[in-house]
């Protein structure tokens, strides 16, 4: 019988993707999604690739008597990838306590269902936004950096979690987990067929410089070329979606196959080069031959300057490699945002 896998949050972005190397791998997929910020088409070109569709399950993680239902409906279950959450930087600003209870609440629920269902695997959605801007000495940043403080409540729920996680782990709770702190994920699946789904205007870089290439957005503003970079603009480490999806599977095998070696193990995941987003629009330009609209405007509030990560620990301890090249990442968006037109969808 196939393992299976509950992955919260599994009609997003990340999740979606994960969601497809999960059952490429031989796993079974429960997503459970309350769909606040993606739609259940998703589940539709999740199977269009695998040709096997999901398990889903409408459900709000904050909703415990609901979580119940599903732990006790599709027993056993051998592990869970936490993806929901509300994630975006600037909203959390204005509605911390939205987010502070969504963030919080959804991932002491999964812990506290984990031990009665006997389910002891847990990898955790996180980001590379806890280490804050890195001392320059720091740069490319490894797991060892310290955490600082949170540029917003958003930011500060991944470390809050990252602290519920491990405090329970250690506790002697029957559960093993993984926390994948994320750089910049860009991208969509080669099929085109899942991809990047922003509601409204898009906050980050690739949704809206791909949207401003197709003419949906009239100009992309680059927020701010006087920083102390080599061109001026900020620099981040960009990894393709499907590459970070990978790594969740590695990190769910490790811990299926008690290969970790502590309770909780931490691991970047980025592709350990930075990008000025300059570099990355000229590149944009290059692979896909589109003259892009852009100007330069003033920084944006709560932006760092420069961040990459060192992958040394997940290439070496976990075996994951980034294997795709910045112009593959960015072609993949490009024909993603032109499918979502020929669909009639934006
Ligand atoms: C990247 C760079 C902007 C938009 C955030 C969260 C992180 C994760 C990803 C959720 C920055 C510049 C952006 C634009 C621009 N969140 N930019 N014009 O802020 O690095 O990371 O999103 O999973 O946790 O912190 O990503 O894509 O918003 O910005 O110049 O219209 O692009 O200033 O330098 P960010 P981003």
């Amino acid at each position: 019988m196939k393992k299976r896998i509950l992955v919260t949050g599994g009609t997003g972005f990340i999740g979606s993707h994960t969601t497809v190397e999960l059952q490429e791998a031989g796993y079974d997929v429960v997503i459970v999604d309350n769909l606040s910020n993606s739609s259940a088409d998703v589940v539709d070109g999740i199977e269009a690739i695998t040709g096997q569709r999901p398990a889903f399950e409408k459900v709000d993680c904050t909703d415990y008597a609901a979580l119940e239902a599903v732990f006790k409906k599709y027993a056993p279950i051998e592990g869970i990838i936490h993806f929901a959450a509300s994630k975006a930087v600037g909203e959390s600003v204005l509605q911390p306590l939205k987010y502070y209870y969504n963030n919080t609440v959804s991932t002491i629920n999964l812990l506290r269902l984990m031990p009665e269902n006997g389910v002891k695997a847990f990898i955790f959605s996180s980001s590379c936004t806890v280490y804050g801007q890195p001392d320059p000495e720091n740069l490319p940043v490894t797991e060892e950096a310290p955490r600082k403080k949170a540029e917003s409540p958003y930011g500060n729920t991944k470390k809050i979690d990252e602290d519920i996680i491990t405090d329970f782990c250690h506790s002697g709770a029957p559960v093993s987990a993984i926390l994948l702190r994320y750089f910049n994920p860009i991208g969509a699946h080669p099929s085109a067929l899942i991809g990047e789904m922003p509601n409204g205007v898009p906050n980050n870089l690739i949704p809206y410089l791909t949207q401003t290439a197709i003419g949906i957005r009239e100009c992309l503003s680059v927020f701010g070329n006087d920083y102390n970079t080599p061109d001026g603009s900020c620099i981040r480490d960009y990894i393709y979606v499907v590459d970070l999806a990978k790594a969740h599977v590695a990190a769910m095998e490790r811990l299926i196959g008690g290969k970790n070696q502590e309770a909780v193990e931490v691991f970047n995941i980025g592709t350990g080069h930075g990008v000025s987003v300059l570099e990355l629009i000229h590149t944009f330009e290059k692979c896909t031959g589109v003259k892009l609209n852009y100007k330069i405007a003033g920084r944006r509030a709560g932006d760092i300057e420069k961040v990459w990560g060192n992958v040394d620990k997940a290439n070496n301890i976990m075996g994951w490699h980034a294997v795709h090249t910045l112009e593959e990442s960015l072609s993949s968006a490009w024909n993603w945002q032109k499918k979502l037109r020929e669909r009639g969808i934006m």
